[in-house]
């Protein structure tokens, strides 16, 4: 696969490998709307009304396109509690892209993070990972465990443009391994594509280290592959050492490393649902009792037939070179063309969607005025454009009250991928860097009503002052009657 294979050749355009056939009308408030209706939701984008969202950027979560190939499996899903032909499909798409042999279905990533955690993370343990993710974490907290992030230190630095800054610091790892005893250690996480970190990848050859130092160490390895997709094509066209292997033995190669791979299929297969898989099956047999316990039985796990036809067909569409770029090269226009015009952004583009830096773009604003989140409801002010914070809102307060300030306070932008057209992509460009031209007039939030667990779900703020007024006002005398 060529990295230019699919850009339009002059201009570096990304190229959709896909026709649209099924379409959604979309709306889009006025801008005096929508400073009505961002307040009425909290100044939290996920209390917003998806009606009222023009480009919805909040997640890549269970709104990927699917395919005339899946929705044709969709139909030929075989409604059975038990032993359903649907799971027996799905068991050999995962066995014919992994090599796995076992399988066990739940409703979606976090489920399988809670079975994990139930099945080997005990009060004192410690899980080290590149990165943690907010659901992980929670279960691991919930049992007792503590989370240790060994991300590179280029991954905390946004400009840095080291092309795999989800990679684990080795030397680190193993000298926490030392301290803390293996003993203490039921698994090492491995987070393909960093989320909150921007989307960031891991190298083949960093992933099969850290697998390997858990073998040394009697320490079981855990791949969380739920952004695995891009991770494999960042492997594919920036790891030298990998430029000549397909998207399946990439996969293969890693699979065959892991001791357990665990994912959620809102993300991996463009589709629902989720699971864990492993040639392991005394590990298996740890999890397995917790599935009809959690999910549902062991041939559907909480997912609905259908869902379970558009995984198998959805890994094998990952697996198609000609697929998998389409999420990385339409976010990589995204952060290219705010990064020319000097928007801070995460640099390289990863996955997932494209991250703006709200610290930088908001200099000097204080993390207990929110910046990530004041952003996010500029952004819908300014477009009708719904990101999603992930800063200091998203993380939880310490145990005495104090705020836990992120290390990194980030807009996201998720690119749902075969959802958005470039001309959706420019748009959002357009009014990102007018936003960044605007930046003065953006001020701070407080918090109206805050939930003392998932605050950044539910949660409630109000603006410090009347500045998203003098934003819509200042966005009027710009762009006239247009919206
Ligand atoms: N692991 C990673 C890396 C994730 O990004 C997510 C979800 C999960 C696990 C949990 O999976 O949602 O199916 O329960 N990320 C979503 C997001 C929520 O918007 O980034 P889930």
């Amino acid at each position: 696969m060529s990295e230019v294979k699919f850009y339009c050749k002059d201009q570096q355009v990304p190229l959709e490998m896909h026709k649209v056939r099924v379409v959604q009308k979309l709306f889009l408030p006025t801008v005096e709307e929508r400073v009505a209706k961002m307040n009425a939701a909290g100044n939290n984008t996920f209390l917003l009304q998806n009606k009222d969202v023009f480009m919805d950027m909040l997640t890549d979560s269970g709104v990927n396109a699917m395919s005339d190939n899946q929705m044709a499996a969709m139909m030929q899903a075989d409604d059975s509690y038990a032993g359903s032909e649907t799971c027996n499909r799905l068991l050999k798409s995962l066995e014919d892209v992994f090599g796995t042999k076992y399988f066990l279905p739940a409703h979606q990533g976090r489920a399988c993070e809670n079975i994990l955690a139930e099945a080997f993370v005990r009060p004192g343990d410690v899980i080290p990972m590149n990165f943690h993710f907010t659901t992980t974490k929670a279960h691991i907290t919930r049992l007792g465990g503590r989370v240790e992030e060994l991300v590179c230190l280029s991954g905390l630095d946004p400009r840095n443009t080291d092309p795999f800054k989800g990679n684990f610091d080795i030397p680190r790892l193993e000298a926490l391994i030392k301290e803390v005893g293996p003993e203490h250690i039921p698994f090492v996480r491995i987070e393909a594509g960093t989320n909150l970190i921007g989307g960031q990848p891991l190298s083949l050859e960093n992933m099969l280290q850290v697998a390997a130092l858990c073998k040394q160490y009697g320490i079981l390895s855990v791949l969380d592959a739920s952004l695995l997709q891009d991770n494999l094509y960042f492997i594919k066209v920036r790891e030298a050492a990998c430029k000549d292997m397909t998207i399946r033995e990439i996969t293969r190669k890693l699979a065959d490393a892991m001791d357990l791979i665990y994912f959620s299929a809102r993300k991996l297969g463009f589709a629902r649902g989720g699971g864990i898989i492993s040639n392991n099956e005394k590990l298996i047999l740890k999890m397995k009792e917790f599935i009809p316990l959690f999910e549902g039985f062991l041939t559907y796990g909480g997912m609905e037939v259908r869902s379970m036809e558009a995984i198998a067909v959805g890994l094998q569409e990952t697996m198609d070179e000609e697929i998998i770029c389409q999420g990385p090269i339409f976010i990589e226009q995204l952060v290219k063309e705010l990064d020319a015009y000097g928007v801070p952004m995460i640099l390289p583009a990863g996955g997932l969607g494209a991250h703006i830096n709200a610290s930088e773009f908001l200099e000097g604003m204080p993390h207990d005025q929110y910046p990530a989140g004041a952003l996010a409801a500029a952004l819908y002010i300014a477009g009708g454009i719904r990101g999603m914070e992930r800063g200091t809102i998203s993380e939880q307060r310490n145990e005495d009250g104090t705020e836990r300030y992120a290390e990194l306070e980030l807009l996201r932008l998720a690119c749902p991928r075969r959802v958005f057209t470039l001309s959706q992509i420019k748009y959002c460009a357009d009014r990102v860097k007018w936003l960044y031209d605007n930046r003065k007039l953006i001020g701070g939030l407080k918090w109206e009503d805050e939930p003392a667990v998932l605050r950044f779900f539910f949660g409630r703020l109000k603006p410090l002052g009347d500045w998203q007024e003098k934003l819509a006002a200042k966005f009027r005398a710009d762009f006239g009657d247009s919206l």
